[in-house]
């Protein structure tokens, strides 16, 4: 049932707290099992857990932010990763990323305002031969200018 403050069902959220209890240490799995519920990690979410916990909201959205496993906004349909490690940076992975950021209205590490598409930019996916390395879902696509990986994009 939906929460009236926070618009969301804090059935899942609140089995996950029964579970973990009062354990300390328990703020990594908490988080994780809550993002797995809920897709990412919504701030109402969070105040409610810390209300539930005492754990202070400063120091859930510290580990958070922290860690890049975590989501502070939902996660498009589609999730575009751009490789800027080394190889891939020097082979114009910069491009690619300002062309994605600027067709979809998506800074790295959002999503698109539709929620097609999450932007993601990583760090050498063992991939250099490829350069500029650009990873749609499961797809790898390799030595493709900003305007041809717009299209593969588009054809998702
Ligand atoms: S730097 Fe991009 S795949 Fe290695």
């Amino acid at each position: 049932m939906l929460d009236m403050t926070t618009n969301f069902d804090l059935a899942p959220l609140h089995a996950i707290l029964e579970e973990y209890g009062s354990q300390k240490g328990t703020v990594i799995p908490i988080l994780q099992r809550v993002q797995d519920a809920y897709g990412y990690l919504p701030k109402e979410i969070l105040a409610e857990i810390s209300k539930r916990t005492n754990i202070p909201l400063t120091q859930l959205m510290g580990v958070a932010t922290f860690y890049t496993q975590f989501r502070l906004s939902p996660r498009g349909k589609h999730l575009i990763r751009v490789c800027d490690g080394t190889a891939c940076h020097v082979s114009g992975a910069p491009h690619i990323v300002r062309a994605i950021e600027k067709e979809y209205d998506m800074p790295a590490g959002s999503s698109s305002p539709d929620l097609k598409y999450t932007l993601e930019v990583v760090y050498c996916v063992g991939a250099c031969g490829l350069a500029p390395v650009v990873i749609v879902d499961d797809k790898v696509y390799g030595r493709l200018s900003p305007d041809a990986v717009l299209e593969k994009v588009r054809d998702v």
